[in-house]
């Protein structure tokens, strides 16, 4: 077998496989440096296509043998795998090959994590367990005998018999390689059952390592909601006797969705009150029903090729927040989600590594599971919903599922579904797909004799690789208050679809007050020149949430950049504005937590940055610090009161009320710590009974540059606990302040638990420490060579991780001169080395331009 050359791939050269495959039987003798894999495949040939080129995938494979249909071959090696002269009919191919678990430290194929074998096959990892053509449209059922001496032995579909030292699994829904999955371990379960819509009981079971057993209780509650809506809701049943999922340690990203056998990042699963926060709680409930919801929207229709990734990531991402908004508040959900796309999905759209929700090329796919093909990718299902109405997406989507079933499809597939459930051309809608950019909408008013036209203009941006841009289907929710604060026009969709386009509102008494774009109808940046007085009115009158907080947002915004710049303190409308939203008892507490939470020194930067100012990061640090005693100044009282009363009482809970209450509580702490001296942080660490009150704690105080002992105790407390130290890790990196964050980080890496070869450690403390916004981009760089040198080291032991973390740099053509050379020099550093991988190299390439 030959290393494949870097080489880019293009969704125009797709061509259907020659050879489909019927039926597949694998067996493991399980060794941790020398695994046996026995496979034994049935080909047929594709009708769709007469190329009969037999090819098989293949990475790091010690072949022992391989016959068709049972006389010995010896195939060729090519790039990437291996070819074969084959009969023109099916035929059966058997291969034994090793491969080497424990040596495996990139955790994609079979590897180890602490004693346990696991595997992780998406993107394309089962190519380096087995000979395979490893490509999603490839699907087939699968049999899979495990040997092994450990107790747990786990793999796809349904039990089909056990015995001493072995066990047989069968899944009788074809699927892609990229879904299969193997773990044996010495492993405990928490079980439950759950009885389906039309009353087949299903075991489930989430298998954790001894100790770790009571911490299942809450991932269980969620698997069980998430398998009752997806009934409710979508009129989706689960489809095996089983579902299992199991906690691993070591793993590259959140969690996988294969086949009845989910595998997490164990940070998402296990939690208990004394060691997950509130934050964590939600993001567990999130993730065990994003990769539940899977089994329909990625599994039972699955993608063609890797290009249509937002077909089930996208769909599947929409469904978990729709999930989500059902089983908490809708309101603080949305400005949650649109939050994160404004910061993180527009700064990937407005810098070197933008790309279209279904991208066009690459050269390794794992770099492509990005926030735009996840969060933009459920921004244009909601678009879709938000145009043809909840009837129609519903109808399309059951004619989708009806029609596609046991397919792997397209978002051709998925559009014509659309089109023909509800006879809506969505031909301009498509190119939401392909065009990258976030489309910058102006607005413009006109008033005259009771008549309000409100003009927008739509413009995206270039991209690397796409200049010219078109203009989009977008959906605007708009309504309208009278001066008073009342709603005159209620929230209405207007369906933009040219350059530019004028809305015009008859028989109005008075000139109105536009809250455009509310619940965040759609992923554009809008752009009105508006005052800060308009703002405080939109702040106290308007009824959409979401427009609501965004008032309180560009008024937050606009003290923040003013004080980053020329050193203003903020404004009445700000202050006097924020002070009435605090102490208004009709609002939930968790929207309240929401508009007094600033935005980050990263997303100050990047306003600057959007507005023509090059951000400095002291002056952003500072000035940031200096808006947040300038609140707290304001409305000391307002905030002891609130950080006192709103204090859940009763034994923990992590529901939606409570957290909400809790963040409020936790906000105002930490703004009254930035005056207080500490006091009341340490009192309440001193006095907290779970995580999310101590770590709020913790991280005012190390936010004033205090809480040394309070870090020394929660250390001493938690070092045995994995999960409880990444967050000690991270919160010391990022929290630490600017001067000293370098060196506090350079002390961490030493740390005996810098455990840098466990992703989530890795992440932990490299990226806490990138978080940090002012100690990162310090103006002598060092925080950049620190940032490069831990890249090149995790590079050859595991690239995904190392390429994922190098995004952290996607930002510098924000920055001055100076700053954007040393970036630049550490950029061409990483490219200039020897044997990076395919993953980082194809990174940095993008980042340099
Ligand atoms: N498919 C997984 C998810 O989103 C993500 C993932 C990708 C996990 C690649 C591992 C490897 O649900
Ligand atoms: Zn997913």
């Amino acid at each position: 077998m030959k290393d494949a050359a870097p080489q880019t791939i293009h969704l125009a050269d797709y061509a259907p496989p020659p050879w489909l495959v019927e039926r597949v039987e694998l067996t493991f003798r399980l060794a941790p440096t020398a695994t046996r894999v026995l496979s034994r495949i049935r080909f047929v040939p594709n009708p769709a296509t007469s190329d009969r080129r037999f090819f098989l995938h293949g990475e790091g494979l010690k072949t022992l043998s391989a016959r068709i249909d049972g006389a010995e071959v010896t195939p060729r090696e090519v790039p990437g795998g291996i070819e074969a002269d084959v009969p023109d009919g099916a035929f059966t191919w058997e291969a034994e090959v090793e491969v080497d678990p424990a040596g495996n430290t990139a955790l994609e194929g079979l590897y180890m994590s602490n004693g346990m074998y696991c595997t992780q096959c998406e993107a394309e990892g089962f190519r380096k367990i087995t000979w395979y053509p490893d490509r999603p449209d490839v699907m087939a059922p699968f049999r899979v005998r495990i040997e092994s001496d450990l107790p747990v032995l786990l793999s796809n579909g349904n039990p089909a018999g056990s015995g001493d030292g072995w066990a047989e699994w069968d899944d009788p829904w074809p699927k892609p390689a990229y879904l299969f999955a193997l773990v044996a371990g010495d492993l405990v379960a928490h079980r439950d059952t759950f009885v389906t819509m039309s009353g087949r009981e299903v075991a489930l079971g989430i298998w954790v390592r001894a100790g770790d057993e009571d911490r299942c209780a809450f991932a269980m509650e969620a698997l069980k909601a998430s398998m009752r809506w997806d009934e409710e809701v979508y009129g989706r049943e689960y489809d095996l006797d089983v579902f299992n999922i199991v906690a691993v340690d070591d793993f590259n990203m959140g969690a996988m969705e294969n086949k009845g056998l989910n595998i997490f990042n164990s940070a998402l699963v296990l939690a208990s009150p004394d060691t997950a926060t509130d934050a964590t709680f939600e993001r567990i409930e999130a993730v065990i029903a994003h990769e539940y919801f899977h089994n329909w929207t990625g599994n039972r229709v699955t993608c063609r090729d890797w290009f249509q990734l937002c077909l089930k990531e996208g769909l599947t991402v929409y469904r978990d927040q729709q999930f989500t908004s059902d089983m908490r508040s809708a309101a603080v959900k949305r400005i949650e989600d649109a939050s994160l796309m404004r910061t993180r999905q527009f700064r990937e759209d407005g810098g070197p590594l933008a790309h279209p929700v279904r991208p066009e090329s690459f050269v390794e796919i794992n770099n492509f599971y990005t926030i735009t093909v996840y969060e933009k990718g459920a921004e244009l299902i909601g678009m879709l919903k938000r145009l043809v109405g909840d009837d129609g997406y519903r109808k399309a989507v059951d004619l989708y599922f009806q029609r596609h079933d046991g397919e792997a499809a397209t978002i051709e597939d998925w559009l014509a579904a659309f089109e023909e459930a509800t006879g809506r051309d969505l031909s301009q809608f498509k190119l939401w797909y392909s065009q990258a950019g976030t489309p910058r909408l102006t607005v413009s008013e006109q008033w005259e004799d009771g008549t309000y036209t409100l003009t927008f203009r739509q413009e995206t941006p270039p991209t690397p690789g796409q200049t010219d841009k078109q203009p989009l289907v977008i959906p605007l929710a708009v309504g309208l208050l009278n001066p008073n604060g009342d709603e005159v026009v209620p929230t209405t969709v207007l369906e933009m679809t040219k350059e530019e386009q004028s809305f015009t509102f008859d028989g109005l008494a008075s000139r109105p007050v536009p809250s455009i774009l509310r619940n965040f109808s759609a992923p554009v940046r809008l752009d009105r020149a508006t005052t800060d007085a308009e703002r405080a009115f939109l702040l106290a009158h308007d009824t959409d949430p979401y427009n609501k907080w965004d008032a309180g947002r560009a008024l937050a915004m606009s003290a923040l950049t003013a004080a980053a710049t020329d050193g203003t303190a903020p404004g009445a409308d700000y202050l006097d504005g924020l002070g009435r939203t605090l102490r208004d008892e009709t609002l939930d507490p968790a929207f309240r937590a929401l508009v007094l939470s600033l935005p980050s020194e990263d997303e100050i930067a990047q306003a600057l940055h959007a507005a023509g100012t090059t951000p400095d990061p002291d002056a952003i640090h500072a000035g940031r610090r200096a808006v947040q005693e300038a609140i707290a100044g304001a409305h000391e009282a307002t905030l002891a009161d609130l950080h006192e009363r709103m204090q859940p009482t009763g034994p923990y809970r992590p529901d939606a009320d409570d957290a909400g209450r809790r963040s409020l509580a936790n906000a105002a702490l930490a703004l009254l710590t930035r005056i207080d001296g500490g006091a009341r942080a340490r009192t309440q660490f001193a006095a907290a009974d779970n995580m999310t009150q101590s770590v709020a704690a913790l991280a005012a105080l190390l936010a004033i540059g205090a809480g040394e002992d309070q870090s020394q105790t929660y250390h001493d407390r938690w070092q045995g606990e994995r999960l409880v130290m990444d967050r000690w890790f991270g919160l010391r990196a990022g929290l630490a302040p600017a001067e000293q964050a370098l060196d506090t980080t350079q002390e961490l890496a030493r740390h005996p638990a810098f455990h840098w070869k466990t992703p989530n450690r890795f992440r932990a403390l490299v990226g806490g420490f990138a978080n940090n916004h002012a100690g990162f981009h310090r103006a002598d760089g060092r925080g950049y060579e620190f940032v490069t040198d831990w890249l090149l080291k995790l590079d050859p032991l595991n690239p995904q991780t190392a390429a994922g973390m190098s995004k952290v740099f996607e930002t510098w053509g924000r920055y001055d001169a100076e700053r954007q050379g040393k970036i630049r020099a550490c950029l061409r550093r990483i490219a200039g080395t020897d044997r990076l991988s395919r993953d980082l190299g194809e990174m940095v390439q993008r980042m340099l331009g």
